[in-house]
């Protein structure tokens, strides 16, 4: 585990440098970094998750220039949009280069390119010198990792260092958003609303994610997953929940807990009533999504069962990790 001083990261970039692997925090959610130009540093990325090599990998960059080692052209619409939301929680999907391995984008003739909005991820990119492919620092399939510890927790064993850099912001992945066709489209809803988006290149179109797509695995059904069954359902529906054996609520803020209290019949089911945010904020709720299901996850939990968000801001990023991380019924 390394601090966030200058010798540290420096450290960290060097070794980034040399092929391999740093986990490092981000303003969404921590990551896995390898040299994106190093098929064999790249590789062990995969191994250290046992992802499946058809999903491919972002990759980072610190500086806009950068860019130009990774992606063959930009669309209008990707410009209009690394100006005005970059640094930030946005990757795009863009034509690739050459240069860039096969291994990172799974034969992809597109790769997708973000720069995050967190210092000690941009200290540690510069200091490699590099641009750093890196997905979210957890086991294929699992819940993302919001800080050092979790990441430690779940694949500390299988890298060379983990900067602690504290607890991400955001606290949910980057939002996924092709520009190569003609009208953009958000593979993946996350930290960037679709409504600033929109700001700046107008309607955007959202896959359906009830759409499982193999090409896209941000689309995969089961994903962002805790051990422990998760049930989702609508606003206010936990009330009607039939839970088994030890069972935990999640529900969305003060509001809901209080309706959850005194509602007749399932309350006294559930173990524990947890709430994203008191105040009901999807910001906070979406910055404390993934730390609680990790507590909630070992916790000795038979089921959780979670409420939906209000679909929109943040709430749709949450939406998301609480859908793909719930049992299909
Ligand atoms: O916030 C984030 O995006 C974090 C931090 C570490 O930057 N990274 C992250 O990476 O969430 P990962 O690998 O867990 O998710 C990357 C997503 C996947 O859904 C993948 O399918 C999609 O991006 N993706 C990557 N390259 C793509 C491409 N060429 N076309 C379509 N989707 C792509
Ligand atoms: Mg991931």
């Amino acid at each position: 585990m390394l601090d966030v001083s200058e010798a540290s990261i420096g450290r960290a970039g060097k070794a980034l440098a040399e092929g391999r692997l740093v986990a490092f925090p981000t303003e969404t959610v921590y990551g896995l970094g390898a040299n994106a130009f190093d098929e064999k540093a790249v590789a062990r990325i995969f191994e250290a998750k046992a992802r499946p090599n058809f999903d491919p990998l972002i990759v980072h960059i610190a500086e806009l220039s950068q860019a130009d080692r990774v992606v063959s052209s930009l669309p209008p619409a990707a410009r209009a949009l690394m100006e005005r939301l970059w640094p930030g929680p946005l990757t795009l999907i863009l034509p690739k280069r050459d240069e860039v391995p096969d291994l990172v984008t799974s034969g992809l003739p597109t790769v997708a390119l973000r720069f995050p909005a967190n210092a000690v991820a941009q200290d540690l990119i510069r200091a490699a010198g590099l641009p750093i492919a890196a997905p979210s620092a957890n086991p294929f399939g699992y819940l993302s990792p919001t800080t050092a510890d979790h990441v430690a927790a779940m694949l500390g064993d299988k890298v060379d260092f983990i900067i602690d850099g504290g607890p991400c912001r955001i606290g949910v992945e980057s939002t996924v958003l092709d520009v190569t066709g003609e009208r953009p489209v958000v593979l993946r809803p996350g930290g960037m609303p679709v409504e600033s988006i929109e700001e700046v290149v107008g309607k955007v179109e959202i896959l359906d994610r009830s759409e499982a797509k193999p090409t896209s695995p941000g689309q995969l059904p089961s994903h962002y997953a805790p051990h422990t069954k998760l049930y989702l359902v609508p606003s206010g529906g936990l009330a009607y929940a039939k839970p088994h054996g030890k069972a935990a609520a999640l529900v969305y803020d003060a509001a809901s807990k209080e309706a959850l209290a005194h509602a007749h019949g399932a309350p006294s089911h559930f173990r524990t009533i947890r709430v994203l945010s008191e105040s009901g904020d999807l910001l906070e709720s979406a910055a404390r999504l993934f730390s609680t299901l990790h507590e909630l996850d070992s916790g000795g939990f038979d089921e959780i069962w979670a409420e939906r968000l209000p679909e929109l801001g943040l709430g749709r990023a949450v939406n998301d990790r609480l859908f793909k991380a719930s049992e299909k019924r």
